[in-house]
């Protein structure tokens, strides 16, 4: 894991004291160590009670819990290795979600060239080409980068999806090989169709992307975060709508607040601490 990268994560937003959509994120998991040829990784370790158990010994009440498997510790050799162990690694941290003021301002996001490999609906810890299109991003005043591929297609963001409202339909990259199938995707979609929101999940051409209304983009930790400025685009920058985050983006921002609201207030909670 150390020396070839060879391992997969998941990132879990907790609040409340309660892990959100945990079973999704752990479905993912393991459909991520399927595709990596480690199936059998977690047997022996139930991250369902595991990772309530540490987030009850933290004692935070609003973060993320990472998790962490690779294919364990072994001499370097590109060969599976066999009867290695993996490595499993989970942790929670605080982090502040997006607050109001936060979404009423937006971010800028920076176009770059797609450099990915042709499997990112594997949540693979080799995560350089997002380190460095962030830094690009960064340099140029953004705060998230968009992937676009060399034949132009938006494909999503460093590490969230990408939402663009184009002649009144809300859009978003196919659940491919091409991106992440974000969690926080799934749910936008689901509350795209239940607000009655026009709903596409066809790719956008960056050229089409200046006659934008709307950007956001989404993810477990920016919530449903608008895009006021989009840049690295060879017609420069441009501003969707008016400038300020559209009506589509703010209905499924607020939808999508009270939705979490319901999934972290609802539930049993974790067992109180042993007096
Ligand atoms: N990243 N696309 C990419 C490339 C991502 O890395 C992520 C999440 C998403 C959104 O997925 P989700 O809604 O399940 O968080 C899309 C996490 C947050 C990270 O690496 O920190």
């Amino acid at each position: 894991g150390f020396q070839l990268g060879d391992g997969v994560y998941e990132v879990v937003r907790f609040e409340n004291g309660r892990l959100l959509w945990l079973e999704d994120h752990l479905g993912r998991l393991d459909g991520s160590l399927e595709q990596i040829l480690l199936p059998h990784a977690l047997d022996g370790h139930p991250l369902a009670e595991v990772l309530p158990e540490l987030l009850r010994r933290s004692e935070l009440r609003q973060g993320t819990a990472y998790v962490q498997v690779t294919r364990g510790a072994a001499p370097r050799e590109f060969g599976l290795p066999t009867d290695v162990p993996p490595t499993v690694l989970a942790y929670v941290q605080a982090h502040a979600f997006p607050s109001e003021d936060e979404l009423r301002s937006g971010i800028a996001v920076h176009a770059v060239e797609d450099q990915r490999w042709a499997r990112c609906d594997i949540k693979s810890t080799n995560l350089l080409p997002a380190v460095l299109a962030k830094q690009v991003a960064r340099e140029a005043g953004a705060q998230e980068a968009l992937y676009v591929s060399a034949e132009g297609t938006v494909r999503e963001g460093g590490s969230s999806n990408a939402f663009i409202v184009l002649d009144g339909t809300l859009r978003t990259h196919p659940a491919n090989n091409r991106i992440l199938n974000g969690i926080t995707r799934c749910h936008v979609l689901d509350l795209a169709r239940e607000v009655g929101v026009p709903l596409l999940e066809e790719a956008v051409h960056v050229s089409d992307l200046p006659r934008a209304s709307e950007v956001f983009i989404a993810s477990t930790t920016r919530d449903v975060m608008p895009v006021v400025r989009v840049s690295g685009l060879d017609s420069g920058v441009f501003t969707p709508g008016d400038g300020t985050p559209g009506e589509v983006t703010l209905a499924l921002a607020a939808a999508m607040r009270s939705l979490i609201a319901r999934c972290v207030g609802a539930g049993p909670r974790p067992p109180s601490a042993p007096a």
